[in-house]
Order: C-alpha cells, then structure tokens, then sequence
C-alpha cells in the first residue's frame, strides 16, 4: 500500500503537467504509468500547441470563435473562452521550463497555420512538439522530490468509498497495489485510437480512463465523436503514422491519381477546410477510385531539403516506406486520431464523483464540442492541468482507512477477439456510419464472448476496447443526425432542434441510460 496526497494515473501532457504542479505546491505525488514514462499519445504529437501568441494578428476572441467554428454548436463556450485566453500563457511556462518551441529570429514563436485557424496560432518544435514536451516535462518529473514515478503501473480500479474516490488499485509487476490518496485522484489516460483498426494512435491509447470512472460513478459524455484525421499514411504494411496537418497548413495539396485538388469540391477552403470535411472528402474519393489512391504532394512548400528541414520527422517516418516527401507525394488515407467524448468534468477537471478529477484527452470539458479545432488538445491538457493543481491545492487532505480498500478480483473478463472489435469499431463506427451497420455492431459487440483471464495489461486494455467501442456504437446510434465528426448517411442533415444537446452516460449497474443535458 502506498500513501501520498495525489494520485495522477497517466504520464502525458496532462497528468505530467499535473504532478509537477502539485507538486510545486508542495503536496506529495504518485504518478503511475502503465508503461514507461515517455509512452503516450503526447509524446507523438507533432504539430504543436494552438495559442493566440501573436497579439499583432491574432487575439484569444479569434481562437475562440475559430473553436466554437470546428465544434458544430455543440462546444462549451466557458471551456472554450478559458483556454483561449489561458494557453497564451501556458505554452509561455513551457518555453521556461525548456521546451524546445521553434522561435523565429527576435525571439518570438515561429507560428504556423493549421486547418479551420484564422491565423496563424500553432506553436511547434519542428514536427515533433509532443516528444519535446513529453521529454522536458518528464525529466523534470522523475527528478523531483514530491514525486514518486510508478512505471510499468496500470490502473485496475478506484477505490471509491460513500462517493468520494480514495485512490486506485494499480497492477505493478503482477500484484495488485494499492495507492490511497487523501487529496485527488486524477485520470489522466488518453484517448481511444486503438478502438478502431485504423489509427495514428500508439499501443496504449485503450480508453482505459473510461471505464474506470463509470465504475466508480463518474459520467462520460459526447462518446459518438471521434476525429478521424485526414491524413495518415497508407501504405500497405505500414502503420497509420500521421502526417501532420501542419504540412498542409504550410502550403501542402491533396490531390488525386490525376493530380485534381477535389477538396475543393466539399469546401471553399479546400484542404484547410475543418477535419471531418477534409477527412470524408479524402473517404469518399478513396471509394470512388481506391485504386487511384489519394496523395499529399508537399511540393508547393518550397524545395525538396526546406521540406525534409520543416518536417523531418515525417521525412524520416516515411523514408522507411522508400517515401521522400520532399520529391514525391505521400499516400494518405483518415485514421482515427482523436476523442472528443471522455468523462464528464467542470472547469476545474472535477468528474461527478468527490476527490477524483479527469483531465486531458480522457476527459471531456466540452471544448471541442463535436469536432475539435487542430492543435487545442495539448492546448486543453496545459490549461486544464493547471486549473486541477489550483483546485486541488485547496483540497483539506482527509484521511481513510486502507482496510476499506477492497481489493478487486485477480482476474478479468478478457476479450480475446480484439482485432474483430477494432474492424468493426472501424467499418460501423468510422467516418460514414447508418444505422442499420451501427444496431448491427452493438448487437455483434454485445454478444462478444469473455474468458476470464489473470490480470495483465493486455487483458486489462483489450477489455477496455471493448467496453469503450460498445459505448461509442452505442452513441453514435442514439445521435440521429449529422454534426462535427459524427456523419451518419441516414441522417446527413445537422439537427439542432433537436440535437443541439450532449449524450451523457453513468451507470446504474449494467444498465447504461443515455440523458441529454441542453449546453
Ligand atoms: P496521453 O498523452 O495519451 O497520455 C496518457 C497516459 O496515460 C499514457 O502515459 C498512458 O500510458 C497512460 N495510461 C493509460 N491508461 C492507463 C492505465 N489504465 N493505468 C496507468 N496509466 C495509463 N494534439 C495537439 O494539440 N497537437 C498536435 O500536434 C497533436 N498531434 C498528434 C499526433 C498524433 C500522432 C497523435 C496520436 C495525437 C496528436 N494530438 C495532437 C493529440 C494529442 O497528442 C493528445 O490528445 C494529447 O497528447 C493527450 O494527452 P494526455 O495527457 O491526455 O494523454
Ligand atoms: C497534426 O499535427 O496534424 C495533429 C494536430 C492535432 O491533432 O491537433
């Protein structure tokens, strides 16, 4: 058993943001990870962080309206109003705390243009910002003094005792441990790429987060939007590693087998046009012609070597398909990418229940309402990091018995047919849904056989696949229009008479009851 004042389950952005400020304010922290430190969807982020950083041509009002945009009225506009104005200043702390942000010659942020932004607000460190935040804010982490790093440490269970959480059971080499937090207990698990067979996602990004919290008497909402980004690459055997938008943004087209712009089909802004719109124009031209494929021609951005200097990452990831982006069209098709449902949180990170917070991906705020604006999820992770710590720091620490913290059962209910649950996820649940595939995918994922399993990560993880694939089938069924990411055939038109509305889920037991709350 371990005790300490906050507990933050999940190493990214914003559960390492999180220890270091609770740190800072004194309180002793347990970081725990299912992998190592550096494992997340944060260490792979590679356009950069959106803040209104030039005040000359750009204010927090425009990325304001720019979110509300990308989010098909469906946003929370105080969670959008806050981090307009408050990442300014975070992205600012980072720059301090050493993230290796590009700066242009007097000092300030090279900024550049991402789709659906009406300037040009992404701050990046080459085409790798996440791996530089990941790494400054990790190091710092692992040498500090109130912080406790727990690698290779994953979440079972929260322990939660007359509705307040106490803390979690945590695997740790094969025994169940218990961390007992008497200030906060944080999610900070990331997102759910790895529920669908297509995704620029890493191995770990399993939902784990939401489940967690149903059980524990939390509420998850918007669980039917997912972003599915435009352009990962697609060549056969490779993974769908993400070519950011950031290369469109510097002046990258999408084109076809015959070198057509057809973006502009679906929208006057073409490729810069928001995600879901480049994303099912990108769908829908590989059914017409899969043969033919669909390329991202990064040509217009100047000569070969600016190109492989702007992104060299992604001219290293390609180049170990036998791809030079800075000669030759990349092959793109949409893959899962982001998650704009989780568990259901104030502006402070609180979750319904008492002590336990949610932040990041894992959570959901209501900022990117129904498509999220690129770039403003690691903007989201800083921001709400940061209004956890403040709210946590005024937290009088209480004190529970740990003979209260019953242990969970040594063994899970394993899903063993994973990869099913991924196609299906994918082919009813991806960028063109109906309903009759989506009754059909609840039906098949509902009847999935379990064997129970000891416990171990990759039991645990395909578990959570599945419980979180069935909520988002589920949800996207209920939503009976089209709006933001969510695109269902049967329904194509955006309903705001009836939808304008978020579907919130807790659980009473097995049985889950959608309710919608009017934003
Ligand atoms: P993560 O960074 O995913 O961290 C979650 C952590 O929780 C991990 O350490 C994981 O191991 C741990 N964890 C999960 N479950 C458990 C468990 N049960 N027990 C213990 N630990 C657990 N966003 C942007 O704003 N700008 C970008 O340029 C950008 N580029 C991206 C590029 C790619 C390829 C991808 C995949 C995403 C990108 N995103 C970008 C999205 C962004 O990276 C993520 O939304 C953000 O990093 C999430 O941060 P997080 O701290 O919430 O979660
Ligand atoms: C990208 O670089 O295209 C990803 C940006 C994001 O997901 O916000």
């Amino acid at each position: 058993m371990i005790r300490t004042d906050v507990l933050v389950i999940g190493s990214g952005a914003a559960g390492l943001l999180l220890a270091l400020r609770c740190a800072s304010q004194g309180q002793s922290v347990a970081l725990a990870t299912k992998g190592t430190i550096e494992e997340s969807n944060t260490a792979w982020a590679q356009g950069g962080v959106a803040a209104a950083l030039d005040l000359e041509e750009d204010s927090p009002l425009a990325h304001f309206q720019d979110t509300l945009v990308a989010g098909a009225g469906l946003c929370d506009e105080r969670a959008a109003a806050i981090v307009a104005a408050e990442a300014p200043q975070r992205v600012d702390e980072l720059l301090r705390l050493g993230v290796g942000f590009d700066l242009g010659s007097g000092g300030a942020f090279d900024l550049t243009k991402e789709a659906a932004h009406s300037a040009k607000r992404v701050a990046h460190a080459a085409d790798a910002t996440g791996r530089a935040i990941s790494n400054t804010l990790a190091s710092r982490a692992l040498r500090h003094p109130n912080i406790s790093v727990l690698e290779r440490s994953i979440a079972v269970e929260l322990i939660v005792d007359s509705d307040s959480c106490h803390g979690a059971w945590l695997l740790v080499d094969g025994r169940l441990v218990s961390v007992l937090a008497s200030a906060a207990t944080a999610l900070a698990t990331g997102g759910s790429g790895r529920i669908f067979a297509r995704t620029t996602n890493p191995p770990g990004a399993t939902a784990d987060g939401l489940h967690l919290a149903l059980a524990a008497g939390a509420r998850l909402a918007d669980l039917e939007f997912t972003q599915f980004h435009p352009t990962a690459l697609a060549v056969a055997g490779a993974p769908a590693l993400l070519v950011s938008e950031a290369a469109r943004g510097e002046g990258g087209i999408v084109i076809d087998a015959k070198g057509r712009r057809f973006c502009f089909d679906s929208d006057p802004r073409g490729e810069l046009a928001p995600r879901d719109i480049v994303a099912r124009a990108i769908y829908r031209q590989l059914q017409a012609d899969p043969a033919g494929g669909v390329w991202l021609d990064l040509k217009p951005i100047g000569s070969p070597e600016a190109i492989r200097a702007r992104f060299p990452n992604i001219a290293a990831a390609c180049a170990r398909f036998g791809i030079d982006i800075g000669a030759s069209p990349i092959s793109v098709s949409p893959a899962a990418h982001y998650h704009m449902g989780g568990i259901l949180t104030d502006l402070w990170g609180r979750s319904a229940v008492e002590s336990l917070y949610a932040i990041g991906e894992c959570a959901c705020t209501g900022l990117h309402g129904a498509n999220r604006l690129a770039s403003n999820s690691l903007a989201e992770c800083l921001v709400f990091a940061s209004r956890a710590a403040e709210d946590i720091a005024k937290t009088v620490a209480g004190d529970f018995d740990e003979g209260r913290a019953t242990s969970p059962p040594a063994i899970v209910d394993a899903c063993e047919e994973v990869d099913k649950v991924r196609a299906l996820a994918w082919n009813a649940a991806g960028l063109i849904r109906d309903g009759a595939e989506l009754r059909g995918a609840v039906d098949t994922l509902s009847a999935i056989p379990l064997n129970r399993r000891p416990l171990d990560r990759s039991s645990l993880e395909a578990r959570s696949i599945l419980i979180a694939a069935t909520f988002v089938a589920k949800a996207a069924l209920l939503r009976e229009e089209s709006r933001g990411s969510h695109y269902r055939s049967d329904y194509p038109e955006r309903d705001d008479a009836h939808w304008r509305a978020r579907i919130v889920w807790s659980s009473g037991g097995q049985t889950l009851m959608p309710v919608e709350v009017p934003v």
